[in-house]
């Protein structure tokens, strides 16, 4: 593997399963669709972050750090996965939310809670400035802060899913498979930048296909293209990376971050309906959404093997009940 050498601690649910989606294929009518359980990675609900953590807590404990600083939006997967990694190895937790407190307690924010991190909300600030500020007076109280970057994506953190690209090639080497894309959602780009590295790596021929969730095409290639060439500095691979070989689609981007809409509503649906499978209503129902949208415009081929990766996010379905329950017919 070409992440040996370096520090990990083990916190997920490693290999996650990857498993055909007949019943999704047949409703849109091809092409052949997979799912690789990210959502599965089994830290407190899940989800992509724990791949990252696993390298990023690691650095934190090789620095000497007893509390894990971090940032993020009031229903962040990432935030709730860093309070979970924290509790299972024993260190302190402290999250930066942005805005102001909800009224409601609910989703990642109740999660955050209930795996006893302390909750800041950055108010009129940036999330990062407080966050500075936060680990500073833990420092001056005598902790060891560790400040982890949103969505832990910098080189340490997408070092997870350079390992994670090389877990899904072997296991469609396993069984006889190939993947013309690997589909997913693209945010802080740290998944991204690690897929690109571990795929360039190993020759891993099929198209890594992001789906921007919040970022404009050029944005997304320029970032992704930087903390790929990070990440390989790190893992001692001397790579370059060009903003134009990174792939992704920006046309789903709807009335903004985390405003749920009619393609993301139908994607969850779709996907729950057909397969039992839950997709959140921020990442995985707007990266499915693109998907759907890219099948049904015949941007992707109805004979091509897709891998849909679920970066996991469902606890946030709560939060968004209401909008997911508009206009639904209840008493049928
Ligand atoms: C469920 C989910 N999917 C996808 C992403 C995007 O991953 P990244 O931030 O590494 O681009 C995130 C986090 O931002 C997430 O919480």
């Amino acid at each position: 593997m070409l992440t040996d050498a370096l520090p990990r601690v083990r916190l997920g649910d490693l290999p996650t399963p990857v498993e055909e989606l007949p019943r999704l294929t047949r409703a849109l009518g091809g092409p052949r669709l997979f799912i690789k359980r990210d959502d599965q990675t089994g830290l407190a609900s899940g989800g992509n972050k724990t791949r990252k953590l696993e390298f990023t807590v690691a650095e934190a404990l090789r620095q000497g750090a007893d509390t894990l600083i971090t940032v993020g939006g009031v229903q962040s997967n990432h935030c709730r996965q860093t309070a979970a990694a924290a509790a299972r190895c024993g260190l302190r937790c402290i999250v930066v939310l942005r805005g102001q407190a909800p009224t409601t307690w609910n989703g990642n924010l109740l999660l955050d809670h209930l795996l006893g991190a302390r909750v800041v909300f950055s108010g009129n600030r940036t999330r990062e400035e407080v966050a500075e500020e936060v680990a500073k007076a833990e420092e001056a109280s005598g902790h060891h802060p560790h400040v982890i970057p949103v969505g832990a994506s910098n080189a340490v953190g997408a070092v997870g899913f350079v390992a994670a690209i090389e877990e899904l090639d072997s296991q469609l080497k396993e069984r006889k498979l190939h993947a013309d894309r690997v589909v997913f959602a693209s945010s802080s780009f740290g998944t991204q930048a690690g897929l690109c590295v571990g795929a360039k790596a190993i020759g891993f021929k099929g198209q890594l296909a992001a789906i921007a969730i919040d970022s404009p095409r050029e944005e997304l290639q320029t970032q992704v293209a930087e903390i790929a060439a990070a990440t390989s500095r790190r893992l001692g691979l001397q790579m370059s990376f060009s903003p134009n070989e990174v792939v992704g689609y920006d046309g789903y981007l709807g009335a903004g971050y985390a405003i749920m809409g009619e393609p993301e509503r139908e994607a969850i649906s779709l996907m729950a309906r057909c397969e039992g499978i839950l997709l959140d209503p921020v990442y995985t129902g707007r990266a499915m959404a693109g998907l759907i949208d890219l099948i049904r415009t015949g941007e992707f081929g109805k004979d091509e093997t897709i891998v849909f990766w679920h970066t996991g996010g469902s606890a946030a379905l709560f939060a968004y009940a209401d909008q997911l329950l508009a206009g639904a017919n209840l008493d049928r």
